[in-house]
């Protein structure tokens, strides 16, 4: 039965979608069987692991009904995906019916059982989409910049988190948060550290002794529509974010 890992942060730009496909990639590498969904409108996942998005069913489809969650997943060399586009934007003002909160956990429930892990990645917005991921994941991991910034805005992540927990998925856990971009060695970073356990505190939650170094390598393998681990197997963020997945994997993830 597959965990859910929704890898989730209201901002834009923190490293979401890298963080998906890293992480999604460096379990494979481990043998294990990985399913992405790209649960954001504007389809970076599908692009950066090379997914359709167009003339193929996408998550849209699934979340109306449309479609069969598993005639549409890729094969892909990195995953399997589910991609999305630019339709899934209309999800919001499209479905109103009770419920709506569910849909993405029963069309994934049909598929649960033929894959070891399911990472969603999810938009930067807390819209009914963030909450369907919430509601059909085990646990959320939190990609966070370290920069003065971060701390806005966490407020209503958290209230989100309760809400879901409340009222659609009682056992979601905040996993942790992953400082991504992140260089240990200025002094300004390491204060922000400080900030960023404040942060993890209000969600009841830690940091990942893992931290993610900035790499330009990152974007170049992004655009080439490779993984990390086969585009640049030595660059310092590639090591990170293996890091990142033995330290999951070490706390039973
Ligand atoms: N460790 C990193 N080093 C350098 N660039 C990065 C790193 N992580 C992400 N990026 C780049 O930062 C931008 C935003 O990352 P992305 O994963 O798309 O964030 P989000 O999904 O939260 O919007 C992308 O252009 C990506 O290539
Ligand atoms: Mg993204």
């Amino acid at each position: 039965m597959a965990k859910i890992i929704s890898i989730s942060n209201q901002k834009g730009g923190v490293g979401k979608t890298t963080t998906t496909g890293a992480i999604a990639a460096g379990y494979k590498s481990q043998g294990y069987r990985v399913l992405c969904v790209d649960l954001d409108p504007q389809s970076n996942l599908s692009f950066s692991s090379g997914a359709e998005t167009e003339d193929c069913p996408t998550i849209y489809e699934i979340l109306k009904g449309e479609a069969k969650t598993t005639f549409s997943i890729q094969k892909l060399p990195s995953y399997d995906v589910i991609s999305s586009n630019i339709l899934l934007s209309g999800i919001e003002l499209e479905f109103t019916q009770t419920g709506r909160e569910f849909l993405l956990k029963e069309q994934l429930s049909v598929v649960k059982d033929k894959y070891d892990y399911i990472f969603i990645d999810t938009p930067p917005a807390l819209s009914i989409l963030t909450v369907n991921a919430f509601t059909a994941s085990d646990y959320i991991i939190i990609p966070m910049l370290a920069d003065i910034f971060s701390l806005q805005g966490i407020a209503q992540l958290s209230e989100t988190i309760e809400r879901v927990k409340k009222y659609c998925n009682p056992n979601l856990k905040v996993e942790g948060i992953v400082l991504t971009k992140f260089n240990p060695r200025t002094i300004l970073s390491r204060e922000i550290k400080g900030t960023a356990e404040l942060i993890a505190q209000q969600l009841d939650t830690s940091i990942f002794k893992s931290t993610i170094r900035s790499s330009v390598s990152i974007m170049e393998a992004q655009t080439n529509q490779q993984d990390i681990f086969n585009y640049s197997p030595k660059n310092p963020a590639t090591m990170d974010y293996m890091d990142l997945v033995k330290e999951l994997i070490e706390r039973g993830i």
